[in-house]
């Protein structure tokens, strides 16, 4: 068994910060934060425990090997004199994908190719094998990913992305992942006994992330991660960190969770994905206009992802709907809003400056991150 592992948490552009709080928040340190990706160092326990628990990273990532490579002789050489054989067994299954950015090596499926063949030489040399490896065994996907030069040797620990929390059984048209909506509810200093609406809500994503959050529920819990059939994890290490989630949630925590949407389709697929996750009747659904919000406590907060107006002939409408909204909620002074679009103008159509901005991307589309914190009451002496 190894004894300190190097794990990379993929983030989404402008989502590193956060994954690397959480990956902080789980005890582990040594934590370095490149562009996309989260680096640190741990025991093999924290394969199971950040696939389980990371809310925001895409993947986890084993590094096997990090080297400069201008050749195929030189990418060769320092693949081989990798440690294969402490991960993959002999009769492991390790296809090799790869990508390759700004390098003299550019042609992945050459790249490839001799990445397979001097990991077959390692272990057919570390496990004592004379003939073919069988590939029969557990699945270990390799990675060769080559920037400015520099080759990036990774197995893939988490199999389908970790946005696949395994919840979603309906979307809409513009689904947001499930990585980044925890995000946006983890930007916001939103607390479990404060009120929280989705007003766009879509799916319910948004909603069903605050959910998991607010009762502490592991995000990963209802599905499965590719290492747990891998040799050099000890299944005890799997089974303490499922019972740490287990233990971790709080499902006696009240909340006051609203997601509404004008399509009532939405609604159903939203209800349907809640249950899915496990939260029953926990968040409330309701069809209904944005227009028609009239939060009835104070101290609330409102994150949504309400349409763009990208699409021809929407723009309008979507702007009046932005103008709404900063009229509604200027009577609601004590309330934060969270809006995360791609509308540049949006500011100026919701008629006020935001406390804070925040560039992020969803998938391909720039957004901005429009943040309003609420006014707090202020706080009056006893007796007065
Ligand atoms: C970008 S989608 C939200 C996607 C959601 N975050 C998810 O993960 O599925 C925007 C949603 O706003 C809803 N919508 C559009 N106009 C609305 C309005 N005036 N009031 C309420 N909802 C509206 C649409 O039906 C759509 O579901």
């Amino acid at each position: 068994m190894p004894g300190k592992v190097t794990l990379i948490a993929t983030a989404a552009m402008g989502l590193e910060s956060i994954v690397s709080k959480e990956v902080k928040a789980l005890g582990y340190e040594d934590v370095e934060v490149e562009n996309g990706r989260v680096i640190f160092q741990a025991d093999v326990s924290a394969i199971p425990r950040t696939n389980l628990w990371l809310r925001t990273a895409d993947r986890v990532k084993l590094l096997v090997g990090r080297f400069k490579a201008t050749s195929f002789d030189q990418l060769f050489e320092e693949t081989k004199a990798l440690p294969w054989e402490t991960f993959i067994e002999e009769d492991g299954e390790f296809p090799v994908v790869g990508k390759s950015v700004k390098s003299k090596l550019y042609s992945v499926p050459d790249c490839q190719a001799i990445v397979k063949k001097a990991i077959v030489e390692r272990l057919k040399k570390k496990h004592g094998v004379a003939s073919w490896l069988k590939e029969t065994g557990s699945f270990y996907r390799v990675e060769v990913a080559i920037h400015k030069d520099e080759a990036l040797l990774t197995i893939d620990t988490s199999g389908s992305g970790l946005h696949k929390r395994g919840y979603r059984v309906g979307q809409g048209e513009a689904p947001l992942k499930e990585t980044m909506a925890a995000a946006l509810v983890q930007i916001t200093n939103w607390h479990p006994d404060k009120p929280f609406v989705d007003p766009f809500c879509g799916s319910g994503t948004i909603a069903i992330e605050a959910a998991l959050i607010g009762q502490n529920i592991a995000p990963g819990f209802n599905r499965e991660f590719a290492s747990e059939g891998w040799g050099f994890i000890p299944q005890k290490a799997w089974d303490d960190a499922f019972q740490e989630a287990e233990d971790a949630a709080d499902y006696d925590q009240p909340l006051d969770i609203t997601g509404s949407d004008l399509d009532p389709k939405m609604i159903e697929i939203a209800r349907k994905n809640a249950m899915e996750a496990g939260l029953g009747e926990l968040v409330s659904w309701k069809q209904m206009q944005m227009n028609d919000l009239k939060p009835k406590q104070d101290g609330g907060y409102i994150v949504s992802n309400p349409p763009y107006g990208e699409r021809i002939g929407d723009r309008e409408e979507v702007e009046q709907m932005y103008r709404d909204l900063g009229m509604i909620m200027r009577d609601y002074p004590s309330w934060s809003v969270y809006i995360l679009t791609s509308h540049e103008g949006f500011e100026k159509l919701y008629g006020q400056s935001a406390t804070k901005k925040r560039k992020l991307f969803n998938g391909y589309i720039k957004t901005d991150y429009y943040q309003y914190f609420g006014k707090k009451k202020k706080q009056t002496a006893k007796g007065f």
